[in-house]
């Protein structure tokens, strides 16, 4: 990794204009820890009011169409989230993989699509608990990761990859550090074998019941370079120590 931690929150369906008090606490405390980059992914409807809001802070959409415009219900461009003045987007969270049945080549679509309108995306990828324990997480996280990879060029100046454990999300679960380290390592090797020297500089982020009272001991593992967070990005009063605990193993 080159550069700074990238801390994100993943607001998912909550927030509203009365959480906007939230977005500029958290927006206060980013600018008072700049050695890290601080997001926020919110929901669409909070995007542009949240931008206005916090305009230091980088504000996020929690996903995008691949295609650049059209017949699509309820979707949303890539331009459409540049034009709320988003900076970064999720794309393929496991919420929407399972619920959405977003494949890979939808997940590489998509974050192509943001990368083409400038936007920095940060793809997950995560095993399930079965194929945890049958002893083929790496197997299955790096097939996950090798077939979402946008293929664009200069991809991986604009890319983070999400490690998220389906089976950590929002459970207070999380892998031993051991795992953490031996499955972000092997994300980097297919870093490397994507884009070559560049994959060394894409961010790898580890997400999944990051908490306050976890987030130094993750963020000393070798190769995590961030993370994303859930339920812990939802207030500042916890999302700010965890962003506190990236300075610390701030590169
Ligand atoms: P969690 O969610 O921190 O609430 O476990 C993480 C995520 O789904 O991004």
């Amino acid at each position: 990794m080159s550069g700074k931690k990238l801390v994100a929150g993943n607001w998912k369906m909550n927030g509203t204009g009365a959480d906007l008090p939230e977005v500029e606490a958290i927006a206060r405390a980013a600018a008072a820890h700049s050695s890290v980059e601080s997001a926020l992914c919110l929901p669409a409807t909070l995007l542009d009011r949240a931008v206005r809001a916090a305009p230091g802070l980088a504000i996020g959409g929690q996903d995008v169409h691949g295609a650049p415009s059209g017949a699509h219900t309820g979707c949303i461009s890539a331009a459409m989230l540049v034009d709320c003045g988003a900076r970064l987007t999720l794309a393929g969270h496991s919420e929407r993989r399972e619920a959405q049945h977003e494949s890979d080549a939808d997940v590489r679509a998509k974050a192509e699509a943001a990368i083409a309108a400038g936007l920095v995306v940060i793809v997950c990828v995560g095993e399930s608990a079965s194929a945890r324990d049958a002893g083929h997480a790496v197997a299955t996280v790096t097939a996950q990761l090798d077939a979402s990879l946008p293929r664009s060029d200069g991809a991986a100046g604009l890319l983070a990859v999400a490690y998220e454990p389906i089976w950590a999300i929002g459970t207070g679960k999380v892998p031993s550090v051991g795992d953490i380290g031996a499955m972000h390592a092997a994300l980097r090797q297919r870093l490397v074998a994507a884009y070559g020297e560049a994959g060394e500089t894409v961010r790898i982020l580890y997400g999944g019941s990051v908490k306050p009272s976890n987030a130094v001991e993750i963020f000393a593992v070798a190769e995590v370079d961030g993370a994303l967070v859930g339920g812990a990005s939802l207030t500042a009063a916890d999302f700010v120590p965890i962003i506190a605990a990236a300075v610390s193993g701030a590169g």
